[in-house]
């Protein structure tokens, strides 16, 4: 390996497949993970996209203050925490603001509308949106301006948001997101101490005023909510029951990336495999995943984050027969141990686990593997832990996301008694982090030498690296120029780190 290994961030991203970020190593949480994470994504694009507003009653849950702010929003900041699905969120509500005529903003300074979309996968992130409020108590800077709180944290806290953060006017969760447009319409004319915490909704968030973010990486929703009743997990609770797209709005949906010049499609969903057609086509998920793939002028399509329990062997077939389909998958673990995942309620042994691994590495193509792990759930004992460390070095995963176990509201382990003190977990995700580090680096150090079709994803001027991502999604810098942006280029590795590759361009370029 090189001594000196160049690591570019792509700048905006969320987890994989969206973000070069180290997953091992350091001692403390990981990162991220698939369809979650440490994300800070501020929303500031510029540029119009259409103009109206949309007209529409006066509509929210609850009754509503007034104070004298009527048709003064004129200019919007969205800060985005959390997994691929809250950014794409944003880049939703961006788009309806947008249609608005509002006009997004580099700072909360110049907002007159400032968006919270938060995280409360675990305790840490959700704190991070009370600290951003204090800046905008009563009688500071700020005070004046309308201040909202999107996704999880407002879901779950609700009404009880303003009592703990009274210059907060709005609270709504994803599940109501299709209200906003209403909700947005109160704003303007001055009502506060709105929300939107409708759970029980059928709907999912459509628009087609979409502001994507990323030039290159289209993120599609195919699926909202979750059924599943994890113990440890939040989500149920904040993000309502799943609803699935039609496949034709998402076959047309994809259509529309297409000529607007993606060539990269993210289909998204916080369990994506459990996705079912809801309409008369009644695809599978194996065979919407071939039809997206097969939409002309696609060259990537990833998807994430499936479930072990709805992983089915066509999905792999799938990937066999499509070169579209990226070579990548993301497979939640939680724990080797079997009875651990009897406790997180996973509906899975590890045998079970492991018998869908062994069924992707039986494919074709080399499929890159990632998975996320929680150290330190109630009650998990030493030898459950090394259950989880025997199948890390089973599986050899490409990444792994890990976390250490943190009791949320309203899950079934909430109060568990039985809970690992902090100081184990952290010793414990520190263990597993190295473990899988030397893994990496092994299985990455396997690539030199080989040549490797990179979507260039950035530049930077400073050390003249280009920074793109392989189809198993590994990031790879590599001496470029600004025009290699955008383009699919042939990248020979010369040398590998636990977390990127760097190369040089090949002499023959695939096709661009
Ligand atoms: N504590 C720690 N990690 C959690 N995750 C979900 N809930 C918790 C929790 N309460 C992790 C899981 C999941 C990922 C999105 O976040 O690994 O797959």
């Amino acid at each position: 390996m090189g001594s000196e290994l160049i690591q570019i961030m792509v700048a905006n991203q969320p987890g994989p497949p969206g973000a070069p970020r180290s997953s091992s190593g350091a001692a403390g949480e990981a990162a991220s993970c698939a369809a979650w994470g440490l994300v800070n994504e501020r929303i500031t694009a510029n540029g119009a996209y259409g103009a109206g507003r949309r007209p529409g009653p006066a509509n929210a849950d609850q009754p509503s203050e007034t104070v004298a702010t009527a048709g003064r929003l004129k200019t919007f900041y969205i800060e985005t925490f959390g997994c691929q699905m809250n950014v794409h969120d944003s880049e939703k509500v961006q788009g309806v603001l947008m249609a608005r005529g509002m006009t997004p903003v580099e700072s909360h300074h110049e907002a007159d509308l400032v968006l919270y979309n938060t995280c409360s996968i675990r305790e840490k992130a959700a704190q991070k949106v009370f600290s951003r409020l204090g800046v905008f108590r009563k009688g500071r800077s700020g005070a004046r301006k309308v201040i909202g709180v999107l996704g999880c944290v407002a879901q779950q806290e609700g009404e009880r948001f303003f009592e703990r953060a009274p210059q907060v006017s709005l609270v709504c969760g994803s599940a109501s997101y299709s209200k906003l447009p209403e909700l947005l319409d109160q704003l303007e004319t001055g009502k506060q101490r709105l929300t939107g915490l409708t759970l029980d909704t059928g709907e999912c968030f459509e628009t087609e005023m979409t502001r994507r973010h990323n030039p290159f990486r289209a993120y599609l929703t195919i699926i909202e909510g979750c059924d599943q009743r994890c113990s440890f997990c939040v989500v149920p609770m904040t993000r309502g029951p799943e609803r699935s797209r039609p496949s034709d709005k998402i076959l047309a949906e994809a259509r529309r990336l297409v000529d607007q010049g993606y060539t990269e499609i993210q289909l998204l969903g916080q369990i994506v495999n459990a996705w079912h057609d809801p309409s008369l086509a009644r695809l599978s998920f194996a065979e919407l995943l071939s039809r997206v793939a097969e939409v002309p002028g696609i060259r990537r399509v990833r998807f994430t984050t499936s479930h072990p329990r709805y992983f089915t062997s066509d999905i792999v077939q799938a990937i066999d027969a499509n070169p579209n389909l990226c070579e990548q998958i993301h497979l939640p673990l939680q724990s080797g141990s079997t009875t651990v995942l009897a406790r997180m309620l996973r509906g899975y042994t590890r045998e079970e686990y492991l018998e869908k691994i062994h069924g992707i590495r039986k494919a074709r193509r080399a499929i890159s593997l990632s998975t996320d792990i929680i150290v330190g759930f109630c009650g998990e004992t030493g030898k459950d832990f090394e259950q989880t460390l025997s199948l890390i070095k089973e599986v050899e995963y490409d990444q792994v996301f890990s976390f250490k176990y943190s009791p949320r509201p309203n899950t079934l382990a909430e109060g568990s008694r039985d809970a690992i003190a902090e100081e184990e977990k952290g010793r414990r995700l520190t263990e597993l982090q190295e473990l899988q580090r030397q893994i990496q680096v092994r299985r990455n150090q396997a690539l030199l030498g080989e040549s490797i079709e990179v979507l260039v994803e950035g530049y930077q001027a400073r050390l003249g690296q280009a920074v793109g991502r392989s189809t198993t999604n590994r990031v790879i810098n590599f001496p470029g120029s600004p025009e290699d942006v955008g383009r699919y280029l042939t990248v020979k590795v010369t040398s590998a780190g636990p977390n990127s590759l760097v190369g040089a361009r090949a002499e023959k370029d695939s096709r661009v």
